[in-house]
């Protein structure tokens, strides 16, 4: 342990949150504690690696790379046994804990938020199976393993997100978005059965009969009620589908705004319900002359053929004009999971053959509902902000909208308080991210993306948007993350958070 106390002095130093925990004056006292927190690891097992050790640097980079949080202890449990016993550890000792899935949070939770926290990283629970239309997949697995699994036994698929790398664990925990969601639901909604470790540090099962409050806060809330060790799912048969993308190269700011209300009008046109089989999306982003912005419609057709796709888009595109691009690909199941990942073969879905690539990186959201959608001086505004300010900036952005509603979607049709997930009136989000390159301060990046949102807002004051948990907004208090994620639900989740976890022993700043 002398080597650790070594390392322990500059923790103290840089752990704001450990050394509030531990109202003890002298350092020699604090090191004791301390040191009785790792001794209760190792005595259990684990084997616990913390700062300076050589492991470390590297275990606790985050996904978002804006962030440097340093817990106290990072560790790799073998089983849910071994999770149970660091949960017992940390709610001793007075250390706040995280689980890691894929560690993709914006806000580099996984790690906290703060410093001092353990860190309970999900890497060796990556066990996979499937039985007919039930599949079995530990905390630990990324979305490109599970799909590829699912594919390879028995031709099974979800919907999820598009990102590899990104882990069940948070994903699925809070939601989940994929193309097929509008007609297989959000990655929560599949999820039929969770085991979990509490903060007592029990082993719970959690369904829709059994431990029913736990399991519903769970599935949409997923970073607050414990660690959820492995989630039981419905698949569905794989199906083929035409992906689709129409690009206006040749648009202008007005042009863009009256082609984002023709789409929103599209999306919920109560005379033509668009199918559920239909994931449809919309894409702005940096692109070549003349404007310098790319303003796309695109999306995948399920179950449908390039003929039905044609006579679906029809109406839309006689309000888009001419696309300066068009590209229409039929494709089976895992070649459009590809096509999403940008992977070129399958081994691109297979996520321990090539390490994570990492990002510098602000994003956030709004859910635009079905009963609210956008005026025209809201999407004037935001088109405006896109063909003017967004094509000087340097940072590397995009805004992706993606279909979440309409009458036939099923992500509405589950009713309101399915789950925790608290925005089943969205008709669509809208997701802003910016890359920041090393000339942007973060200061000055997060300015220009939450300018977007604004330009938005202050032309809509009367509506109050949601937003979307998964794209977590590290910049919110936890008042304001509640407003804007669980707005309906938080009085519920709260109550919840009282029974399964009055210590806040699961707590990133975010917390119930
Ligand atoms: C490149 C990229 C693409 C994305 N694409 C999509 C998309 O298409 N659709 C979409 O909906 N979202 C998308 N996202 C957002 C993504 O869903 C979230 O970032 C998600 O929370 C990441 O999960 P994770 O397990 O990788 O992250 P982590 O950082 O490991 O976890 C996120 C949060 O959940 C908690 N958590 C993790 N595992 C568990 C567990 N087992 N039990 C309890 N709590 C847990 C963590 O403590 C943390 O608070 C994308 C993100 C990235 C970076
Ligand atoms: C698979 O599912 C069937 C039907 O639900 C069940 O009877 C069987 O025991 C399961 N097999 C395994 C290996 O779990
Ligand atoms: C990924 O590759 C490894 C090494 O070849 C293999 O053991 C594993 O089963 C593969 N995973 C999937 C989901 O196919
Ligand atoms: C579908 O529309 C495209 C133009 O967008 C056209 O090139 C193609 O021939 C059409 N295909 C069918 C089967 O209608």
């Amino acid at each position: 342990m002398r080597a650790f106390f070594i390392s322990f002095l500059v923790l103290v130093t840089t752990s704001s949150s450990f050394a509030a925990l531990v109202p003890i004056s002298s350092l020699q006292a604090r090191a004791t504690r301390y040191d009785s927190f790792l001794d209760c690891l190792e005595h259990a097992g684990l084997f616990p690696i913390w700062e300076g050790q050589p492991a470390y640097a590297s275990d606790i980079a985050p996904f978002n790379l804006r962030f440097s949080w340093k817990p106290a202890v990072i560790l790799y449990p073998k089983d849910t046994t071994d999770v149970a016993a660091a949960v017992k550890c940390g709610a001793t000792y007075g250390v706040k804990v995280n689980a890691r899935s894929g560690g993709h949070s914006y806000a580099a939770f996984a790690l906290g938020g703060e410093n001092g926290h353990l860190t309970i990283s999900l890497d060796n629970l990556r066990h996979l199976s499937v039985n007919g239309s039930t599949a079995t997949i530990g905390a630990g697995n990324r979305l490109g393993d599970v799909a590829l699994y699912l594919w390879n036994n028995g031709k099974r698929a979800m919907a999820h997100g598009t990102c590899p790398y990104v882990g069940i664990g948070g994903h699925a925990g809070q939601g989940g978005f994929g193309i097929p969601s509008r007609a297989w639901g959000l990655l929560a909604d599949q999820v039929t059965s969770i085991q979990i470790v509490t903060a007592d540090g029990a082993i719970r099962t959690a369904s829709k009969t059994q431990n029913a409050d736990l399991f519903w806060a769970a599935t949409g809330a997923g970073a607050y009620f414990g660690i959820i060790t492995q989630f039981t799912t419905v698949t569905h048969k794989a199906v083929d589908s035409v992906a689709f993308s129409y690009t206006f190269g040749n648009y202008g700011a007005e042009d863009a705004s009256r082609g984002l209300l023709a789409w929103q009008r599209f999306a919920n046109d109560p005379k033509r319900p668009l199918d559920a089989n239909l994931g449809l999306q919309l894409h702005v982003n940096p692109g070549g002359p003349p404007s310098g912005i790319s303003f796309s419609v695109s999306g995948s057709y399920y179950s449908a053929d390039v003929a039905k796709l044609n006579a679906t888009m029809a109406p839309l595109l006689a309000e888009l004009g001419k696309p300066t691009a068009t590209t229409l690909q039929p494709q089976g199941w895992i070649t459009s999971v590809l096509y999403y990942a940008g992977a070129p073969d399958v081994s691109g879905l297979n996520t321990t053959l090539a390490p994570d690539a990492h990002d510098h990186f602000y994003a956030t959201s709004t859910f635009v509902s079905e009963r609210e959608p956008l005026g025209k001086p809201s999407t004037d505004a935001l088109m405006k902000y896109f063909y003017g300010p967004g094509v000087k900036s340097e940072v590397g952005w995009f805004i992706i909208f993606d279909l979440y509603g309409g009458q036939k979607s099923a992500i509405r049709s589950l009713g309101a308080d399915y789950n925790a997930f608290d925005a089943r009136d969205a008709l669509y989000s809208i997701q802003y991210y910016g890359s920041f390159p090393c000339t942007v301060s973060d200061a000055d990046g997060i300015k220009f993306i939450q300018g977007m949102k604004a330009a938005l807002e202050q032309n809509q004051p009367k509506t109050v948007f949601k937003e979307y948990v998964n794209y977590i907004d590290s910049t919110y208090s936890a008042a304001v993350a509640h407003k804007k994620y669980y707005p309906t639900h938080t009085e519920r989740l709260t109550a919840i958070k009282n029974k399964y976890d009055p210590e806040r022993v699961f707590h990133n700043p975010q917390d119930f």
